[in-house]
Order: C-alpha cells, then sequence, then structure tokens
C-alpha cells in the first residue's frame, strides 16, 4: 500500500512513517519543514519538500504516485497564536485541506486519515470526554479541525472518501531508541518545558492555578503517548477498508494532573525541577481526559503506554541526546 503522510516530518507524523515503514507500507511524506526537521524523516520513506498551498506541486505529487490512502498531519498546531493570527491558521489549516481533497478526488485516493484535536471539545458535558459530545471548538485552530472533519463528511458523501478522524489532545513521549522526538519552536507542550528545566535551559515551571476542584488543586489533563497515536492511525487506515467512515476519540480516560507530571519528571531525571505556582490562565477547564472506549471497541485499540513514568522516561531518553532537538 502506497500512502502520503503530509507533515511527515514534524512530530506525529515522524513516528507514524517510521511505523507505517516498519509494517511495509510504501510512504511519500510530502512537508514544506516549516516545523518539521528532514533528520526526522525514515530513510525507507521519500520526503518531498513541499508545501500544501502549491497546487501544481501537489498535483504531480498525485501524479507521480498512485496513493492508496493519505494521512494528514500537516497543520499549524498552536492554539493561543490561532487567536492572535486568526487568518494566517484559517488561511494555512484550511486552504490546505482543500488543496489536498481536490487532488484525492481527482487522482481517486478513497482513504484519508485526519489528525483532529479535542479542542474541538470546549465545554464538555462529562468527562471523559466521548464521540456524542457536542463539537464547539475552544480556538480558531480547534475551528479549523472541525471545518476539516466537515470538509471529509462531504468528501465522503461526494467522491465515497472514506475518513477516520483521530480527536486527541496532548500526544508525548518519543520513540524508545531515542532517535526521533518532539522538537518544536517555541514549545508549548508541558512535558519538554519540564524536561527543559532538568537540562538548565530554563530556570523553573509554572503551574498555572493550583486551587482547582482536583485531587491536587492543579489542571487534570491527557497525555497520550506519540508511539499509541501511531498505532492507532494504521489501524484507522487499514480499518476504512471495510469502506464506513469514522471518528473516534484517543486518550487515557483518566488523565494526569500538572503537579503529577513534574513529581513523575522528578524521579525520571533525579533533577528537583523547581516548580513556581501562579494564578489560573483564562479558559483553562479543570479537567480534560478523552475517552477511548469507542476505538477500543471497534479496532482494539488501547494505550500501550499507560505509566506516565513511562512516558516521561522515552521523552528524556530524547531530550538528553537532544537538548537542542534535531541540530543537536
Ligand atoms: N502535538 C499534539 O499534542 C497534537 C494534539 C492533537 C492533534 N495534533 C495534530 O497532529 C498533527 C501533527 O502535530 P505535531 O505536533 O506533529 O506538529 P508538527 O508541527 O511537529 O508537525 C506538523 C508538520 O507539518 C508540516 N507543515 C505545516 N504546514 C505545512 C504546509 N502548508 N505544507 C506542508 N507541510 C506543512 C510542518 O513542517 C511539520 O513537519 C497536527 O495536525 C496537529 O493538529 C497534535
Amino acid at each position: 500500500m502506497r500512502v502520503l503522510v503530509t507533515g511527515g516530518a514534524g512530530y506525529i507524523g515522524s513516528h507514524v512513517v517510521q511505523m507505517l515503514v516498519e509494517n511495509n507500507y510504501d510512504v511519500v511524506v510530502y512537508d514544506n519543514l516549516s516545523s518539521g526537521h528532514r533528520q526526522a524523516v525514515h530513510p525507507d520513506a521519500k520526503l518531498i519538500v513541499g508545501d500544501l498551498h502549491d497546487i501544481p506541486a501537489l498535483q504531480h505529487v498525485f501524479s507521480a504516485n498512485n496513493f492508496d490512502g493519505i494521512l494528514h498531519f500537516a497543520s499549524r498546531i498552536l492554539v493561543g497564536e490561532s487567536m492572535q493570527q486568526p487568518f494566517s491558521y484559517l488561511r494555512d489549516n484550511i486552504y490546505t485541506v482543500i488543496n489536498l481533497l481536490e487532488a484525492a478526488s481527482m487522482h481517486n485516493v478513497k482513504r484519508f486519515i485526519l489528525s483532529s484535536t479535542a479542542n474541538l471539545f470546549d465545554q464538555p458535558h462529562r468527562i471523559p470526554i466521548d464521540e456524542d459530545e457536542p463539537l464547539i471548538p475552544g480556538s480558531i485552530y480547534g475551528e479549523t479541525k472541525f471545518i476539516a472533519e466537515r470538509l471529509l463528511a462531504w468528501m465522503d458523501n461526494l467522491y465515497e472518501i472514506k475518513c477516520c478522524c483521530l480527536r486527541y489532545f496532548n500526544a508525548c513521549g518519543a520513540h524508545p531508541h531515542g532517535h526521533i522526538g518532539e522538537a518544536h519552536d517555541p514549545e508549548s507542550h508541558l512535558i519538554p518545558l519540564v524536561l527543559q528545566v532538568a537540562l538548565g535551559q530554563r530556570d523553573a515551571i509554572h503551574i498555572y492555578g493550583t486551587d482547582y476542584d482536583t485531587p491536587d488543586g492543579a489542571c487534570i489533563r491527557d497525555y497520550i503517548h506519540v508511539q499509541d497515536l501511531a498505532r492507532a492511525h494504521i489501524l484507522a487506515l487499514e480499518a476504512l477498508e471495510d469502506g464506513c467512515s469514522r471518528v473516534y476519540n484517543l486518550g487515557s480516560g483518566s488523565g494526569y494532573s500538572v503537579r503529577e507530571v513534574i513529581d513523575a519528571a522528578r524521579r525520571v531525571t533525579r533533577h528537583p525541577i523547581p516548580a513556581i505556582e501562579a494564578p489560573r490562565r483564562a479558559g483553562d477547564l479543570p479537567i480534560l481526559v478523552a475517552d477511548s472506549a469507542k476505538i477500543t471497541r471497534e479496532l482494539g485499540w488501547e494505550a500501550r503506554f499507560n505509566s506516565l513514568e513511562r512516558i516521561i522516561q522515552t521523552a528524556w531518553n530524547w531530550h538528553r541526546r537532544h537538548p537542542h532537538g534535531y541540530q543537536s
């Protein structure tokens, strides 16, 4: 099976690419390297450096390859930035999906996996959040994923392009071999920020809000290991062979508090990791955790990295060896 992985040089995409290669897929990565890294792409995958805004280049890639499926990771991903630069996010995350879908429809590609987001659930009624929860995007970034999901429903209707949308909160960890991992600049995710303290790259980590209605007063969030995500994407791709589009939420089901993450990182790194308690941030909900029961039931997927220490150990393994990311 030959697949196109957009954003395959990025954090999650590069782990998925490696797993696809290991499972004998023929992989073409299309990435503009705006936040991705050439070195992150498995040598057995073909990297094409190109932008999804570039319609002729994209059409050329589709004409030259007979793709059986698409896994779409290429996106701008910062929630806060999307509220400051709404139009560039709308352009970069929606026009690109339109270009990709048009190419898929013209070249008869019938399977599409969207790396969506749990930022679609801004005011959840129930925790953990399941697929019946109403979709209320929490930001312009979330809105772009919401629109992408809606467009995919139309593509199924018009062209029988079957899709699977995977919604999740915080991807984390790194490949257990430590050769690929998270390298975002700027970094906004908690685990790499905590590990930057252990590496001496930042003085302390802030805990925003210590009076939430949670066991230790700090926010609880869902962390899902990037290898578990990679497996979910491949299972979803294979499941589309039955000709049914679907959506799944992916999560740990329970989540961890900010304090628990910092404590686990202290144990793993043996560094004191000073923490500074700070006021709540506007808009932060006390608990955000997704329910994976549906994908477990239908595809047999379960998170294998279900211990926080093990997750952080893989991230630490990567960051310690690559303190400056792929430039190290
Ligand atoms: N990281 C998370 O915690 C998380 C959580 C939920 C969903 N997601 C989704 O997963 C996907 C991947 O996230 P990530 O953390 O790996 O991000 P990332 O920034 O590491 O990877 C995105 C990749 O897309 C490429 N790209 C961006 N715009 C492009 C364009 N116009 N044309 C070609 N390539 C382009 C970048 O160079 C980069 O390699 C995104 O769609 C994101 O919305 C991520």
